[in-house]
């Protein structure tokens, strides 16, 4: 990237005891400019300062998708696409939620110290009912309790993620609370850690870039793809001729030229005096994000035609945290009086 990133708190450990960090994404079937900018390019980052897991939420995603062929091929293209966009498997830990299987046996323990108010008031569960009116089913509630045991069974301190998870992550730091004062001290309270784009606007320019809001632009995509939907791009609403004066600070085209190149300063003042019109300055960033993707594109097509290294990748790390998965069972266990 060419600009700098937020900053993150230096770990304070020696390397042999890096912090632990965790963070989840979705096997949505798109990874879109949101998610890289967002969250994916500080996992990146991260994994060489801290311990880093990166999970594949299957569990979760299954609280909209019901059609198992799907899932099945969106989960390793998923994987795919971290690895292409600059995961080391020789750094991180990459894995998939239902390879272990002890984090709904600890979502289910957490759900015992978690009121069904402070579920039902979640953001997202909100938006979710309103999305999928026909298919509001229990797992949708307790999606927030499986995120907190996601984290907290490696006891993960940090989690890079985009502002959209602020509300989950601070549920999962009121569970933490609870279960802490209830049984004793047992896990760290988990904090977000964003980028410097921590919520990207979609195509529309005025929602955040998501798939289910149809905004997006899909980084690995063909570039015939990221070109029209570049191209789809909403500018600045009140600059109707071309030679009309823009506002780059409302023109989310200008915005992202931010993240694309050291002359991002130019680029607004070429709008502001309509030297260059919204035309102009969308082929610009269309280019300057099919040049910046094209080689994770090509890693991304190469890894898709070999799916057993992929799987391969996302057994051997599932394998790797078995140990200390199971260990935080033991712990909570006896702590909770089941053993
Ligand atoms: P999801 O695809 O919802 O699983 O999101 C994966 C990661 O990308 C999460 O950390 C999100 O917070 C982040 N993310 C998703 N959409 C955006 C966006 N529009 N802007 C910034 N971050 C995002
Ligand atoms: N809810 C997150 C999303 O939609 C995905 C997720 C699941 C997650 N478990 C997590 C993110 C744990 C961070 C940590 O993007």
């Amino acid at each position: 990237m060419t600009t700098e990133l937020a900053p993150v708190p230096a770990p304070v450990a020696a390397p042999a005891e890096r912090p632990r960090i965790f963070s989840g994404i979705q096997p949505s079937g798109v990874v879109h400019l949101g998610n890289d900018l967002g969250a994916i390019r500080n996992y990146v980052r991260l994994q060489s300062e801290y311990e880093a897991i990166y999970c594949i939420v299957d569990y979760h995603a299954l609280t909209s998708t019901h059609d198992a062929a799907v899932l099945r091929v969106r989960t390793r293209e998923m994987a795919a696409a971290l690895l292409a966009l600059g995961l080391d498997p020789a750094r991180c830990t990459l894995f998939v939620q239902s390879h272990r299987p002890e984090h709904t046996e600890l979502a289910w323990l957490l759900a015992t110290v978690t009121p069904v108010s402070w579920l039902e008031r979640t953001p997202t569960y909100k938006e979710k009912k309103l999305q999928q009116p026909d298919d509001v089913n229990h797992a949708l509630l307790t999606y927030p309790i499986l995120q907190a045991a996601d984290i907290v069974i490696y006891k993960a301190s940090r989690v890079p993620v985009g502002k959209d998870q602020s509300a989950h992550l601070e549920l999962s730091r009121e569970i933490v609370r609870t279960f802490n004062s209830r049984y004793g001290d047992t896990f760290p309270e988990p904090r977000a850690v964003f980028t410097d784009a921590p919520t990207v606007l979609g195509t529309d320019g005025v929602r955040k870039m998501s798939k289910s809001l149809g905004n997006t632009i899909e980084v690995l995509a063909d570039p015939a793809v990221i070109r029209k939907q570049v191209m789809s791009m909403v500018t600045d609403t009140k600059r109707i001729l071309r030679t009309d004066h823009g506002r780059p600070e409302v023109c989310n085209v200008c915005q992202l030229h931010r993240f694309f190149g050291p002359d991002w300063e130019e680029i607004q003042e070429g709008e502001r005096t309509a030297r260059t019109g919204c035309v102009d300055t969308k082929n610009l960033l269309a280019d300057r994000i099919v040049a910046r993707y094209a080689a994770a594109r090509e890693r991304y097509l190469e890894l898709i035609a070999h799916p057993a290294e992929v799987d391969g990748i996302l057994e051997e790390g599932a394998d790797r945290l078995r140990p200390k998965a199971e260990a935080t069972m033991d712990e909570v266990r006896e702590k909770m009086g089941l053993r």
